[in-house]
């Protein structure tokens, strides 16, 4: 089997994000009207993406947004990534999984809009553990109860859950940072494409958030990724361009079904203590 992670700062990443990639972030040009839009793996990368696509793709002409493309994650690939983006002559929609840390300086001087968003960390664990089970470029995993272990230790893909929301919390203040939660957009989804509408400075009618709102659903999303060729070059996650991994159950608590009670103890005990401490994962819900 070829190596499919590497560490890099202590954090383990797929052997698709390149080492010299990593090392040169802060070499990245930021241009000021570039969109970020920022997760840790399985919190809902996809649906936003198709969100804010639409709601692009919805904007009438003479409302000045330009155009838009949805480029494939800012760490996925090599070196030879960054000169390809340069290129690019359109407002550039940029996924990542990256840690604030880690995010290119110059989206942080040109004060670049960003989104992040959060899922509940049992939820996301229990989606990334059935992402390990189906995805060939995941290492290879048996049982729940091994997954659990290593999400707890910090040692899936991206590092700990709890790090990555804590880097993120030095941006709550930020105006050009937008935090949204999983969940919030599962109990009202209508409410959130508007407020994303808002922070994006699109103009959208009472019509276009339905539509948009049911173009995102679940249902709708996982129909058209049925029936999608794969397309290596369209890749929203760096662990596949192979949508139907995706969507899988899009619940909330499913977590419950997977958790023993004495699981649900142990991470409790690990995990209380830094979500209570930090103001954006305190906000988390674990059931709608
Ligand atoms: P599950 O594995 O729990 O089903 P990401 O896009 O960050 O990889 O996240 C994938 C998770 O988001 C999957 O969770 C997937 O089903 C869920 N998801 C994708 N689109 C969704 C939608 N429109 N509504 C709700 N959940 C969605």
């Amino acid at each position: 089997q070829t190596e499919l992670i590497h560490t890099f700062n202590g954090i383990p990443f797929s052997t698709r994000v390149s080492k010299e990639l990593l090392q040169s972030l802060d070499t990245f040009e930021a241009r000021e009207d570039d969109v970020l839009l920022v997760s840790y793996p399985k919190s809902g990368t996809h649906w936003l993406t198709e969100i804010m696509r639409n709601l692009y793709h919805s904007h009438n002409e003479d409302n000045g947004v330009s155009k838009v493309t949805l480029t494939s994650p800012l760490e996925f690939g090599d070196l030879s990534k960054f000169d390809e983006l340069r290129n690019l002559p359109n407002k550039r929609l940029i996924p990542t999984h990256l840690n604030y840390e880690m995010i290119p300086v110059q989206f942080k001087t040109k004060k670049c809009k960003m989104i992040y968003v959060i899922r509940n960390p049992k939820d996301t664990a229990v989606s990334l553990y059935h992402y390990y089970k189906q995805n060939p470029n995941l290492p290879k995993i048996e049982k729940w109860s091994t997954f659990l272990e290593m999400f707890l230790k910090g040692e899936v893909v991206c590092g700990s859950w709890i790090d990555h929301v804590l880097s993120w919390e030095k941006s709550k203040t930020d105006e050009n940072v937008l935090v949204l939660y999983y969940e919030s957009l599962k109990e009202d989804l209508p409410k959130y494409v508007k407020e994303i509408s808002t922070f994006l400075g699109i103009n959208v009618t009472e019509e276009q958030v339905k539509d948009i709102s049911k173009k995102s659903s679940f249902s709708e999303m996982k129909e058209k990724a049925e029936k999608e060729k794969v397309n290596p070059n369209h890749t929203v996650c760096v662990l596949t361009s192979n949508k139907k991994l995706i969507f899988r159950k899009g619940t909330v608590g499913d977590w419950k079904n997977h958790f023993t009670s004495k699981q649900n103890a142990r991470f409790d005990e690990l995990f209380n203590e830094k979500i209570n401490s930090s103001e954006l994962a305190r906000r988390v819900e674990y059931e709608s």
